[in-house]
């Protein structure tokens, strides 16, 4: 059965099987979840200081999200991440991770800016069912910290919560670091190290063309190969094996612990291999963070109907996933939403 709402709907797709594949070929299996648009912090990257937040009366339930992890699960989703905004910042978060902990997923992360943890909430959510937490982080420097952040959090909170996260088996922790051009480039051994010292996972980022000030072109673009050649002055690197949808180039150290992951969403884009699929807090489906193109499925989980239509309306919005974006070719529009609402 087609839904007949009064809202824009995906266009219908053949598929009818419990998969979201799209009309590429692609199969998702990889559902990142935006929890909520507010943030703690106005990374100069993603969120502008007068940012408009969504009215609290259009992001989803607790029910609903719930409702939405199951159903993807059903269909064929294996890995669940939860994002924001700043995910730690949404109410029921413990209640939330307790609940998709039952659902079955192979794998559930959770992206922070790594203010608000405690050893008690870690060690919870662990119990949950929670896997693994990846923290931002985008310079080892204080001072720097706030202007990138803009934010007034000391780095020590962030780093206490790497510690916090792997006492508590959230590993791999994985940090991540946007690189931009005449901003933190020059830290990137520091931050090599900073992965060996604390045996994390560190996850070098390429500058995307998503920060709601419109700052991005691409001479702020600091490419994967730059920051690897970067390392390799001073570290012996040791290709790990990434798996067929990986979007980081993974690396360890020849000498010591910790690992390196350059993720080169710009210089090479990894689009022939997407499985991501992404539900905006507000319950925009929206398949490709670069395509303007989404639909919401609130009002279809608010209308009462059965999960079968609820498949149907994801099975065809990922079938209109778009190909891939042309970052840093001549045609390229960034689009019109940013980070801080698609989740990172
Ligand atoms: N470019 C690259 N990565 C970004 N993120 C946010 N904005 C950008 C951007 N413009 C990523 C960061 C952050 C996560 C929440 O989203 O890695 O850690
Ligand atoms: Fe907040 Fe993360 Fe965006 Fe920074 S990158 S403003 S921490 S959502």
């Amino acid at each position: 059965m087609r839904l007949q709402v009064a809202q824009p709907t995906p266009p219908a797709s053949t598929q009818r099987r419990d998969a979201l594949i799209d009309s590429h070929g692609r199969t998702m299996t990889d559902l990142r979840m935006s929890v909520t648009d507010r943030c703690n912090f106005r990374c100069v990257y993603c969120m502008e200081p007068d940012v408009k937040y969504l009215p609290k009366q259009s992001l989803l339930s607790l029910e609903e999200y719930v409702r939405l992890a199951n159903i993807a699960h059903q269909l064929g989703v294996k890995k669940l991440r939860i994002t924001g905004g700043e995910p730690t910042l949404y109410p029921d978060l413990d209640l939330l991770l307790e609940q998709v902990g039952e659902i079955g997923f192979d794998d559930i992360a959770l992206t922070t800016n790594g203010t608000l943890l405690s050893d008690e909430r870690c060690k919870r959510w662990k119990e949950s069912g929670l896997n693994r937490i990846t923290i931002s982080l985008d310079t080892l420097d204080a001072k720097k910290k706030e202007a990138i952040t803009r934010s007034f959090t000391p780095l020590d909170v962030v780093l206490r919560s790497v510690d916090m996260a792997k006492n508590a088996g959230l590993t791999p922790v994985k940090v991540n670091a946007v690189v931009m051009k005449g901003i933190n480039d020059n830290e990137i051994l520091s931050f090599a190290a900073f992965a060996q010292e604390f045996d994390i996972d560190m996850r070098f980022i390429e500058f995307m063309a998503l920060d709601s000030g419109r700052a991005w072109s691409m001479e702020s673009v600091v490419t994967a190969r730059e920051m690897k050649q970067v390392i390799e002055r001073e570290y012996e690197l040791v290709r790990e094996d990434d798996g067929p949808s990986s979007t980081s180039m993974n690396y360890r150290f020849a000498n010591s612990t910790g690992r390196v992951g350059f993720i080169a969403s710009v210089s090479e884009s990894f689009c022939h291999g997407c499985n991501r699929l992404r539900i905006l807090a507000d319950g925009t489906v929206r398949p490709c963070l670069f395509s303007d193109d989404e639909w919401s499925v609130r009002e279809v989980l608010r209308s009462g109907v059965s999960d079968d239509v609820v498949k149907q309306f994801l099975r065809d919005a990922c079938f209109a996933k778009s190909a891939g974006h042309s970052m840093g070719q001549q045609d390229f529009l960034p689009p019109e939403k940013t980070m801080s609402t698609l989740g990172g």
